[in-house]
């Protein structure tokens, strides 16, 4: 069962650049106008440089997205201000942070006013790992993480989708430096999610407990004495985690933005500001009409980011985007309260059990396990549902429609955020 409905119309786009097109794809989307080409057209797999030529409009301006409305569309607004040289920053490139499947990120510092010997990150394609069309690939996404950066940087910058600020990593700016294109980002201190995941399914222990007590200080609760009751504990850092994550789908969905690589390894638990940030825009799409009738980074034939947490639409659902990555927060939440699932194996094989033999049903998935009639049940999955289920069953609920398996059925990012602020109104900071 697959629900691809709309998603031909969506894929079938590229960049056109008003003084033609561009030779390389790291300068396809920023300075772009969208044209769209017809019917089920696909890009072709890493060669952005070869879509047929659709000529702008004579008198067309350089097209920047701005805030998104019930009209959203593009309109002109001045390029970024925050252009950065690389040559304002020392790359550390012996101490790498991150290893994706196609950016590497290294250490780094600002090394010139304002914000001298700041802590950073800095993110490229390194060349020398890919070749032929996997590096043109790679290019490729690089491009739409920094058209997407720049587009969230505007936003908050103009005050449209302030929340931004705080559930996003800080984007300071692009440059070129030694060949190569680099985003610079303020390092913010404190693990991934996955990296609080991995931790736990290590310790020796196996209850849990330190895992969720880390948690809960990265994120600024007040922790109890350790033999208070765990699962109020538990339950407040779901909360909090389910609630800053959906705030930034809500200003994501603002822009007209869907991540699609929403997963713990892409969610960083800034210990400093205490806050829940997401990283890594590069598997971003950009819906720009009310009717989706465009889109910017989406490449259907590419297919989804990541198998584990990808919903069962697998491509976007033009009517229905931005359900796509409030199923995978709700698939990253599951693991903060089923200790069985932590670990990235047992993980995959629950997702792939939860799909195939439960249609991602929640709640039939419960009444198995609660009866004894479901195979392979990771440790602690009852123990999850009691902190789910609470004493109204609500938050129980909100997950259940997070997680349904059509996209027209499934909760919208707003729709879940308000059911959630209701929730969380119950319950005590
Ligand atoms: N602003 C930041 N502050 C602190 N750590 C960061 C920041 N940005 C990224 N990281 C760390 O680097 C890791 C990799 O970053 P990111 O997810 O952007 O790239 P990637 O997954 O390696 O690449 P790909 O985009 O190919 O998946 C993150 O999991 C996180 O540990
Ligand atoms: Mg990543």
């Amino acid at each position: 069962m697959s629900c691809n409905k709309g998603h031909d119309k969506l894929d079938a786009l590229a960049f056109v650049s008003t003084r033609g097109w561009r030779t390389s794809a790291l300068h396809g989307p920023s300075n772009g106008q969208l044209a769209r080409f017809g019917g089920r057209d696909r890009l072709q797999r890493g060669r952005p440089t070869r879509f047929p030529r659709v000529p702008p409009p004579p008198t067309a301006p350089l097209l920047y997205r701005t805030v998104a409305t019930a009209t959203r569309e593009y309109a002109p607004v001045p390029p970024p201000r925050y252009r950065v040289s690389p040559l304002d920053f020392r790359i550390h490139s012996s101490r790498t942070v991150g290893v994706g499947s196609f950016g590497t990120v290294y250490e780094a510092e600002k090394v010139v006013e304002p914000e001298s010997s700041l802590p950073c990150v800095a993110k490229t394609v390194p060349a020398d790992r890919f070749s032929g069309v996997n590096l043109n690939d790679a290019l490729y996404y690089f491009a739409i993480e920094r058209y997407a950066n720049d587009q969230v940087r505007v936003c908050i910058e103009s005050g449209e989708v302030a929340q931004l600020r705080r559930y996003t990593a800080r984007y300071l700016g692009h440059g070129e430096h030694a060949g190569r294109e680099w985003l610079f980002f303020q390092r913010h201190p404190g693990w991934t999610l996955e990296e609080h995941f991995r931790q736990a399914a290590a310790a020796a222990d196996g209850d849990g407990e330190d895992f969720i007590g880390r948690l809960a200080r990265a994120l600024g609760l007040v922790v109890p004495p350790e033999d208070a009751d765990r699962i109020k504990l538990t339950r407040r850092v779901f909360l909090r985690v389910a609630y800053d994550l959906l705030q930034a789908l809500v200003g994501f969905s603002r822009l007209g933005l869907v991540h699609r690589d929403m997963k713990p390894a892409n969610v960083l638990i800034d210990e400093a500001a205490h806050a829940v940030r997401v990283l890594d825009l590069g598997s971003a799409a950009f819906l720009s009409t009310p009717r989706y009738g465009a889109v910017i980074g989406y490449n259907a034939r590419w297919g989804p980011a990541d198998e584990d947490y990808v919903p069962p639409e697998r491509f976007i659902d033009a009517k229905f985007p931005h359900q796509f990555d409030v199923f995978s927060v709700a698939m990253s939440l599951l693991r903060i309260i089923i200790p069985g699932i932590r670990d990235v194996g047992h993980f995959r094989r629950f997702s792939h059990d939860f799909r195939s033999t439960y249609d991602t049903d929640l709640g039939f998935y419960a009444s198995r396990a609660f009866a004894g009639q479901a195979q392979h049940v990771p440790e602690g999955f009852v123990d999850g549902l009691v902190v789910l289920k609470g004493e109204d069953g609500l938050l129980f609920e909100l997950m259940r429609l997070m997680l349904l398996w059509r996209p027209h059925s499934r909760l919208s990012p707003e729709r879940a955020l308000v059911e959630l602020e209701k929730i969380k109104s119950r319950v005590p900071a």
